[in-house]
Order: structure tokens, then sequence, then C-alpha cells
């Protein structure tokens, strides 16, 4: 395995948490002449953008204690005017919109799918009449979000991705425009021109030949037009900006999602490590699914439905989830020591540091049992004081998404 994928310099890093705490310090290589009136009045300006970015970190760690409060989108709710910064987790299986509200922090979440049905006059009455979310092009209603799912289960079907393994999915024609409509069920153009949304990205696969750039920069576009000043946020260190803040941002965050897992290992909110491996959940459903021979959406039926890492297997499909939730897990881990082995980046820590779990994936009772005991099979430069999983691990992402956006708020 090659590791000259990973990224181990901050300046790399697709978040700009360096740039945040940075902002209105004393520019350096600059003469200072105290005595001049402009200097004066820079400096009480420097001062003050400080004490505002100050506050903002402090509102940003305070936020991140709260507790999440979410919901799905219902099918034909209209999107909703942001007010204030927000979080926005782009992930394979799930968009999901994070705002900072009063006491808690609130999110809405969407279905990365969509689903295809030829056009008539007719069914676009009935589709309407129903707040069924479509759009049409050539000749077809593309159906979204969850939506979609309820036709695609109507015709025994799948629906289809605007994303595979953690990026925008090559095979799909209209994946970009899919993926921009259904971003904009969630939010709506913003109000207030350069409103702060803090959008996850993936690391840089380790086991693909995939780049993150054209995803970023597609993402990047549409915020912008949409009025708001997108930020993105590595998703591994999304993950420590929700859950760490107890441990000075400090750690090793995992998001263990449908189409990859994200690893980043942060000191004092730098990313210094980051990576992703491209699989996950779809992974764990496609592998099983091909080994006892049955659809992949049936295995997602059954993991999904209550299956449980630490009881005996009790079928087929059982006894291969629990192999492949292993081999998940595994490369996970060795990959982590691959990484963290051949880099001379690690900071010198004096205690050991947690390492926090999240994303759909980790959802079955018994998986952190499962990460533990794989642990003692790796052999990772860097003490480890406990494995954590995320309070809510489908909505960590979007609300470290949104801890950040809080940040850069100017
Ligand atoms: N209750 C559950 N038990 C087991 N697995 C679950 C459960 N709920 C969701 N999942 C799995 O979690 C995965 C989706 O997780 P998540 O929403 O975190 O992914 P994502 O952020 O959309 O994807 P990614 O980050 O990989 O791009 C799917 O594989 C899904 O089957
Ligand atoms: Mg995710």
């Amino acid at each position: 395995m090659t590791n000259e994928k990973f990224s181990h310099t901050h300046e790399q890093m697709a978040t700009k948490p360096k740039k945040t705490i940075h902002r209105g310090q004393p520019t350096t290589g600059k003469t200072h002449d105290p005595g001049s009136n402009s200097n004066k009045e820079e400096s009480t300006k420097g001062s003050k953008r400080m004490t505002d970015e100050l506050e903002n970190i402090e509102t940003a760690i305070e936020a991140s204690q709260k507790s999440v409060v979410s919901r799905e989108k219902e099918v034909g709710e209209s999107a909703e005017h942001v007010d204030g910064p927000v979080g926005l987790d782009i992930g394979t299986s799930h968009i999901v919109m994070a705002q900072n509200k009063g006491k808690t922090i609130n999110t809405v979440k969407q279905l990365n799918a969509f689903f295809t049905i030829p056009s008539s006059k007719f069914t676009k009455k009935i589709l309407v009449e129903n707040d069924v979310t479509f759009f049409v092009k050539d000749d077809l209603f593309y159906i979204l979000g969850y939506s979609a799912q309820n036709f695609a289960n109507m015709f025994n079907t799948n629906t289809r991705r605007t994303m595979e393994k953690g990026l925008l999915c090559a095979k799909e024609d209209e994946g970009v425009n899919v993926l921009q409509a259904l971003i904009n069920t969630l939010i709506k153009k913003s109000k207030k021109q350069g409103e702060v949304i803090c959008f996850s990205m993936p690391g840089e696969p380790l086991d693909g030949p995939n780049s993150v750039i054209y995803h970023e920069s597609i993402i990047n576009m549409y915020l912008t037009s949409l009025g708001y000043n997108p930020v993105s946020i590595n998703e591994g260190l999304a993950t420590v900006m929700s859950e760490l803040a107890n441990d000075n941002f400090t750690g090793i965050g995992i998001s263990m999602g449908g189409g990859m897992c994200n690893i980043c290992l942060s000191y004092l909110s730098v990313p210094v490590i980051t990576y992703s491996i491209q699989k996950g959940g779809d992974y764990i459903d496609n592998m099983v699914g091909v080994s006892v021979g049955e659809p992949a959406t049936t295995v997602k039926v059954v993991k999904e439905g209550g299956f449980d890492l630490s009881k005996p297997p009790k079928d087929r499909v059982e006894t291969a989830l629990g192999i492949y939730y292993e081999d998940l897990v595994h490369s996970l881990l060795q990959s982590l020591e691959d990484v963290l082995i051949s880099t001379d980046k690690i900071p010198k820590i004096s205690k050991a540091i947690p390492l926090v779990l999240s994303g759909g994936t980790v959802l079955p009772t018994g998986f952190k049992t499962l990460f533990e005991k794989t642990m003692d099979t790796v052999e990772l430069p860097i003490a480890i004081s406990e494995v954590r999983i995320a309070q809510d691990p489908l909505n960590t992402t979007a609300k470290g998404a949104m801890v950040l956006a809080l940040s850069e708020e100017i």
C-alpha cells in the first residue's frame, strides 16, 4: 500500500481552522510606526477583529457542547431560509444541514438519492398535487430524496445515487444537477450575502485513483452561486470538532459512512493527518450480498434493522455481515497503522489521546467492542486513551461543520 496520498500538512487541507485562529493577528513582515494615525486605526480595527474572532470561537465551542435535534426532510416540505452560519454534510447516503438554534443544534436530513420516470403532463399534475419534489430534463422526471425512495420501493428496484464512495458519481450524467437540486431542498439562497456555510469534504482516498478536487470545486461553486461563503471541512476533522471539545480538539476522529471512512488526527483543532479509505456501509452491503446471493438492498435492511455484532449470528446473512464488519474495521485500522508509522508528523503529545467514531456504520450494537478488539491486532505508534462512539453518529459531521462555520463567521 502506498501512503503518498494522505495529507499531513495543514496548508494542504481543505479546511481552514488555522486561518480562523490566526485571522486578525498583526500582520507579520510589515513595519509598524506606533506614532502614525493610520497605524493606530489599523491596530484598533485589528484588535476589535481579534476580539470578534475570539467571541466566535467561544460561541463555536459552546455550540459543540449542545445536543442535536434531528429530523428527516418531509416529502413536499420547502427549503429553509437559513439564519446564521450553516453546517452541511454532503454524504454518499445522506445530506444533512445543521443550524445553531438556541439551546440545541437542529439538523434536517435528506436522502442523497433520485429516481427517474418518463415525463407526461398527467404525471406532472399528480406529482405536483402530491408534493413530490422533482425536476424535468430530457423527457424525464427526476424525483428527489425521500420521494425517490418511495418510487423505488413501488417499482421494486433501487434508487440512483449522485455520489459513490464519498465522491460525485462519474457514471451519472445528471449527478451534479441532481445533487444541486437536493441541496436546494434543504437550503434557500442566502438572504445575507456571504453567510458562512461549512461543508464536509472527504480526505484524499488512500486506496483509490480518485481525487477530491473536482468534487470540492463543484460544491464550492454551487454554494457560492447561492450567495454563501463556502468553507470546506475534512469529514474526520468535523467528527473531532463535534465530539472532542473537552479534549481541546485533540484526538483521532473517524467517520464511517456509507461510501467511505474518513480519518483525521487532530492536534488542538489542527488537522495534522487526514485521509480516507473508499470502503464503508455500501461495501459491507455489496460484499455480503455477493457472498450469500442476496440483493445488497436486502442485506442493508437486515443490517439497519437491529443487527447486533455482539450476538451469535442467526443466519447466513448475519454471519456474512459479521465477517465484512470485521474486514472493514481491520482494513481501517491497518491503514491507520501504516499511515501513522510512515509519517514523521505525529505531534509530541504527552498523554494518550481519544479516538472517536461517527457515521451510520458504527450504529450496530457491539461495534465499539469489535473496534477495540481489532485495535489489539495492530500497533499504533500513538497511545489511545479510549474509543468513543459519537453522541449522534448520523449527525456528527453536520454538527462539526456547523461548529466550524460559527467560528468562521465574520
Ligand atoms: N441503524 C443502522 N445500523 C447499521 N447501519 C446503519 C444504520 N443506519 C444507517 N446505517 C448505515 O450507515 C451508512 C450511512 O451512514 P452515513 O449517513 O453516516 O453516511 P454518509 O455520510 O452519507 O456517507 P459518506 O460519509 O461515506 O459519504 C449506510 O451504509 C447505512 O446502511
Ligand atoms: Mg459521512
